[in-house]
């Protein structure tokens, strides 16, 4: 139990692909959990997935009732995912701002599927299944990138709508 470092863009074990758990009671897999909430809560983030604090499994983690990142946003639930699929239900996409805990003190605005499908089990090896759509469907889509190594510039199409939250959006004045 312990607030871990986030790694930062440009550390290269963001940009690797992740290995699935094999052992979801293993003990160890406990502890990078509880790691994870630790680190997350201490950051104020709405997510975060293993590889941000060095880990190359295939966890995320996400959810809030209400975040000051992002005021508008409806709540999602508290949410452990392992070894998670993604599928994409048709083809809308949705533009809208973005952050990420390992570029911190910046947005863009990031392309996402607006409706998806996703799956995978929690920490007990119930599985998840799920259908969700909108900043739901955004923050699964974001945490889930980390396990292959994506960072959300990656995904952008107009760099002209990345650059420091402070200058892009006043309003939103916390670091991030
Ligand atoms: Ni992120």
């Amino acid at each position: 139990m312990a607030v871990k470092t986030i790694l930062r863009m440009g550390d290269a074990r963001l940009l690797e692909r992740t290995q699935p758990v094999t052992n979801i009671h293993d003990s160890a897999i406990r502890g990078l959990i509880q790691d994870m909430f630790d680190t997350m809560e201490n950051a104020g983030g709405v997510g975060l997935a293993a590889p941000q604090i060095g880990v190359g499994l295939q966890v995320v983690i996400f959810g809030f009732d209400r975040s000051e990142r992002y005021p508008d946003a409806p709540p999602v639930p508290q949410t452990i995912l392992i070894n998670p699929v993604i599928t994409p239900i048709g083809e809308d996409e949705e533009l809208r701002w973005e952050g990420c805990l390992s570029v911190p003190g910046m947005r863009g605005e990031v392309p996402r599927y607006l409706h998806i499908r996703y799956q995978g089990f929690d920490e007990q090896g119930n599985p998840i299944d799920r259908k969700v759509e909108s900043f739901h469907a955004r923050v699964v889509q974001h945490e889930c990138d980390h396990l292959i190594g994506k960072l959300y510039p990656m995904r952008m199409r107009d760099m002209s709508r990345f650059g420091f939250t402070d200058v892009l959006l006043p309003e939103m004045t916390q670091e991030t």
